[in-house]
């Protein structure tokens, strides 16, 4: 893993964002892994800023969304699809026909995961695939004991993360039980993960993550086993890691051909 700490969340999106710029450049038509949630906002953001200022061009790129709520209509508030869209996919020129999400309303559920990872394939894999970090671990709604060779399927919501989602919902008994996921197993055939994490509420998770043992109790802890992750991290975040040091002299020592 390379571990990349500035000193706060937007200066770390910023260089994020220069890595999927240069993924562009590289291939205009790749294939990337959207991710909701508070995490990716900056990088969003960032990504939005170049796009308007005409130095990312999006009209070849297909994205696909990680996770969605089960029983709710995309253009809910609260769901996953809305989010994304109101922070990014609204903002850039991504054709509609290029954007896939979860449908939290399918019919037939297993059929439409099946369908789901089939698409995947089909477009060719994901290129680079985003990621935040829950506080005990989880990538998309892999919670702990998630096996790690999961694939895109629904998961029961913990009661804790119930309670987390209320305000969103109007109330906890109207936040959905069910949620659909990629799985482990998919996250880690994308070509490259850049997992996201900021704030002190993230340390324990992110030193587990990367300095801990691989455990299905720390689902992030499989990027272990990725070729090519990338961790963006501001300081609170990285606070519990132990080779902080050493992360930073091989960021500032990159060869020039590595840079981004
Ligand atoms: C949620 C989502 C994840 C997200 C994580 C962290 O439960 N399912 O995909 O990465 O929690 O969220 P945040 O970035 O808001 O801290």
């Amino acid at each position: 893993m390379e571990v990349i700490i500035q000193r706060d969340a937007q200066s770390a999106s910023v260089v994020a964002a220069r890595l999927i710029s240069q993924l562009l450049r590289e291939k205009p038509n790749a294939v990337l892994g959207l991710v909701a949630g508070q995490s990716p906002l900056p990088l969003y953001s960032e990504l939005v800023r170049k796009h308007r200022e005409g130095h990312i061009d999006f009209s070849r790129v297909t994205v696909f969304t990680m996770d969605e709520f089960v029983g709710i209509p995309p253009d809910h508030p609260a769901s996953y699809s809305s989010f994304i869209r109101r922070h990014f996919l609204d903002h850039v020129n991504i054709p509609a026909e290029q954007i896939r999400m979860p449908d939290g309303r399918a019919h037939d559920i297993p059929e439409h995961c099946r369908a789901y990872e089939a698409a995947i394939r089909h477009a060719g894999g994901i290129d680079l695939q985003i990621l935040g970090i829950g506080t005990e671990g989880h990538i998309g709604f892999n919670e702990p004991t998630s096996s790690l060779a999961s694939r895109t399927r629904t998961k029961t919501l913990t009661p804790r993360t119930r309670r987390d989602f209320a305000p969103q919902f109007g109330g906890e008994d109207r936040v959905p039980n069910f949620i659909l996921t990629m799985g482990l197993g998919t996250i880690m055939e994308a070509r490259q993960c850049m997992l996201l994490a900021f704030g002190k509420t993230k340390a324990n998770a992110i030193a587990r993550t990367i300095e801990g043992p691989v455990t299905a109790m720390m689902p992030a802890s499989i990027l272990q086993m990725h070729p090519v992750v990338k961790v963006f991290l501001d300081q609170p975040a990285a606070a519990l890691l132990q080779n902080t040091s050493y992360y930073q002299w091989v960021y500032d020592g990159k060869p020039e051909w590595q840079k981004f």
